[in-house]
């Protein structure tokens, strides 16, 4: 049985009623497959499996998504149902933000102006503020966060460890459809021809990938990701970077990430992947 509630007071009521472990997975809604693995994870690791739903007008900006964010309540409900959730909290804007916009917000600190936060002034700040505010409501152990929105997971467990928030922050892989697209809810804008080019993201990570286990260096993987993103043409590149698994600029050996952001038409999309560059000698 899967509980729906709406308001904080219900949201307390129902949240008393959970003796053990509580695990919790926040979302906008739209859910998809990637969504469900990580309401699975949760429900592997918690007692209790908690799904927020509540598309955060503070993360958008004034030109973004914000009014034709698809908001699917009816089938995210099905998603939470069969991946096991206990509870779903769905709150109104105004039972998250009941004075209107906060005027204090996290901060996010200088990785909240990178990447992400260079192309959408503000974002972070709007993710951590609500993340925060869900994680106060529901006082989990667990929280879990795709690796999807790389960038969004490092600052959630920043903020975690800088402001002592007790509660463990899990990272859970990215799901992906079988031709490398990552899971997101954004993919329903693309058109048909769109979703080709899209394919172009996940080739040029893969590609960079493929280069480092050859033994290729930073400067090398990078060429080999933009070369195998100009194969695909049609997308808009926004960055493509190396970074260390921190997000810290641009390691040498060792475990690195590579992320790519671009505009596919008039849909902007992310992706990143785990890699590994070899000892330089
Ligand atoms: O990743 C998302 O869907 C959102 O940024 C989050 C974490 C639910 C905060 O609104």
């Amino acid at each position: 049985m899967t509980e729906l509630v709406h308001t904080r007071a219900e949201l307390a009521k129902a949240r008393a009623g959970l003796a053990g472990t509580v695990g919790v997975v926040m979302t906008m809604g739209a859910l998809h497959p990637g969504h469900e693995t990580l309401i699975r994870a949760a429900r592997e690791r918690a007692d209790h499996v908690l799904v927020t739903i509540f598309v955060n007008p503070l993360q958008f900006g004034p030109n973004e998504d914000f009014d034709r964010y698809p908001r699917t309540l009816d089938t995210d409900l099905e998603v939470c149902r069969r991946a096991g959730a206990d509870l779903v909290f769905a709150p109104a804007v105004a039972d998250m933000y009941p004075d209107g916009q906060p005027t204090v917000r996290v901060n996010p600190g200088e990785l909240g102006e990178e990447l992400e936060g260079q192309s959408r002034p503000g974002f972070f700040h709007g993710v951590l503020t609500v993340v925060l505010k869900l994680l106060q409501l529901t006082r989990p152990d667990f929280t879990f966060f795709g690796e999807k929105d790389y960038q969004q997971l490092t600052l959630v467990r920043r903020m975690a460890r800088d402001l002592d928030v007790p509660v463990e922050v899990v990272g859970v892989p990215t799901v992906r459809e079988p031709d490398g697209l990552a899971l997101s809810s954004r993919n329903r804008y693309l058109s048909a021809d769109e979703r080709q080019v899209a394919l172009g993201l996940s080739a040029a990570l893969r590609a960079g990938a493929a280069a480092a286990e050859r033994g290729a260096d930073a400067g090398d993987v990078l060429a080999a990701a933009h070369r195998a993103l100009g194969a695909t043409p049609g997308a808009r590149l926004d960055y493509l970077v190396l970074t260390d698994p921190d997000l810290e600029p641009g390691p040498v050996a060792g475990p690195a990430r590579l992320l790519i952001a671009a505009w596919v038409g008039g849909t902007r999309l992310i992706d990143n992947l785990a890699i590994r560059l070899a000892p330089r000698s």
